[in-house]
């Protein structure tokens, strides 16, 4: 280890943006204050990503399929989730979360006073989104909404009583959801075709259903959040110096959409990382890191390094091949085409509805600190 290395590396109160920035320019692997080394820059993030005979995900004692699985185990698993996920399976959804998008934007414009883009927008539309995606009753938006915000305490607190708390909650919940479904006669919804798909010539286990929603949900909610804020955020202050900025991105084509929203995701990756374990003693970047340690994938600061991403200039195209977001190797995010069609739907019903789209004025966007990245709320007025 050099011995340059910083012992403790709590950031707390930080933007985690500018942390890891100052971070990165001198050190290419870190130890931070819970003794996880954390890995800073594209090249090593993308090489321990992509050798999971290395670097294990099997980081958790609870059940994760397929985020904990490794090797033949993962792909299996991987193999089936999939097919939930590809553009194909996901394309009748489009109207149902253009809908979604339409009825709330309206609603929210009959709203007095400055709308919060993270929470009123975001974790709102995430939620509809996902419940109308899956099947699940709309009775769960509220139990789920406070959910979120459950999740995001327990993730700011480090502790690890209160993440295995809302883990429970979050397992209950998805438990009655099943029972939900199970009693419905009309066509399947995706979680019924989850129960009744085959591995390996058996059904699911409950555990495994469960596990599976889990990580199509869990997470994901607060991620789908946290990037609508991100990309309103930048929405109001480019609109400031350009003005013509929503009539350029409707005459954008679908790619060149998708590709905008990940470069302004990119530059501010509120998906701040991934848990990894080392099998055997490993090398990064001349450091020294001992077998059976815990290592953080760090894709907000990979993203952002200089070295792959010139100045980080706005470059939607150029840096596509290289963008980071939705991670890279066997566990690459397999939720990708959802999470970027939602996205683009949500930008894409601004543009058409709130073309007066614009920052308050007297209320300030107000940062995510580390463990978290993005914004903690977003005012916007949207007439
Ligand atoms: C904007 C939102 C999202 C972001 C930024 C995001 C990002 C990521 C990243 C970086 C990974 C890699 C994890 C690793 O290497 O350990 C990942 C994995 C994963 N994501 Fe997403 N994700 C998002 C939305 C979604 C959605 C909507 C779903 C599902 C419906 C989803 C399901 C998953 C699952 C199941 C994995 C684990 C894959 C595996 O281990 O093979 N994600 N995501």
């Amino acid at each position: 280890m050099p011995d340059h290395m910083p012992e403790d590396l709590s950031a707390v109160g930080r933007d985690l943006r500018a942390f890891t920035d100052e971070l990165r320019s001198q050190h290419a692997v870190v130890k931070n204050n819970l003794g996880e080394w954390v890995l800073l820059r594209h090249k090593d993030v993308v090489a321990a990503a992509k050798d999971d005979s290395r670097f294990s995900s099997a980081v958790s004692r609870f059940l994760q399929i397929p985020n904990g699985l490794d090797g033949e185990e993962h792909s299996r698993y991987r193999a089936l989730i999939d097919t939930f996920l590809t553009p194909a399976a996901l394309q009748p959804f489009v109207p149902v979360f253009e809908e979604i998008a339409a009825e709330l934007v309206q609603e929210l414009m009959q709203q007095k006073g400055p709308i919060d883009a993270v929470n009123d927008l975001g974790a709102v539309f995430a939620v509809r989104a996902q419940c109308a995606w899956l099947g699940w009753p709309s009775h769960l938006e509220q139990p789920l909404l406070q959910w979120m915000k459950n999740n995001h305490a327990a993730t700011r607190s480090g502790s690890d009583d209160e993440k295995a708390k809302v883990a429970q909650d979050f397992d209950n919940m998805i438990k009655a959801a099943l029972e939900h479904t199970a009693q419905k006669q009309e066509a399947l919804s995706v979680t019924q075709k989850l129960q009744q798909a085959c591995l390996d010539g058996r059904l699911l286990t409950e555990a495994e259903v469960v596990s599976i929603l889990r990580n199509w949900t869990g997470g994901d909610l607060g991620s789908m959040a946290l990037c609508i804020g991100v990309l309103v955020a930048y929405l109001v202050q480019a609109k400031e110096t350009n003005p013509h900025l929503f009539s350029e991105i409707a005459e954008f084509s679908l790619q060149q959409q998708e590709q905008f929203i990940n470069e302004v995701l990119r530059i501010d990756c509120p998906f701040v990382s991934n848990r990894r374990v080392t099998r055997s003693p490993v090398h990064v970047a001349g450091v020294h890191i001992p077998a059976g340690a815990r290592v953080k994938l760090n894709w907000t600061s990979a993203n952002r390094d200089e070295s792959v991403f010139a100045k980080n200039e706005f470059d939607p195209k150029g840096h596509a091949a290289n963008n980071l977001v939705y991670g890279v190797g066997k566990h690459v995010c397999p939720g990708q085409v959802l999470a970027t069609w939602q996205l683009r739907i949500v930008l894409m019903q601004l543009i058409r509805q709130t073309p007066q789209l614009r920052a308050d004025d007297s209320l300030q966007c107000i940062r995510e600190v580390a463990p978290l990245g993005g914004y903690e709320r977003v005012p916007v007025h949207f007439i």
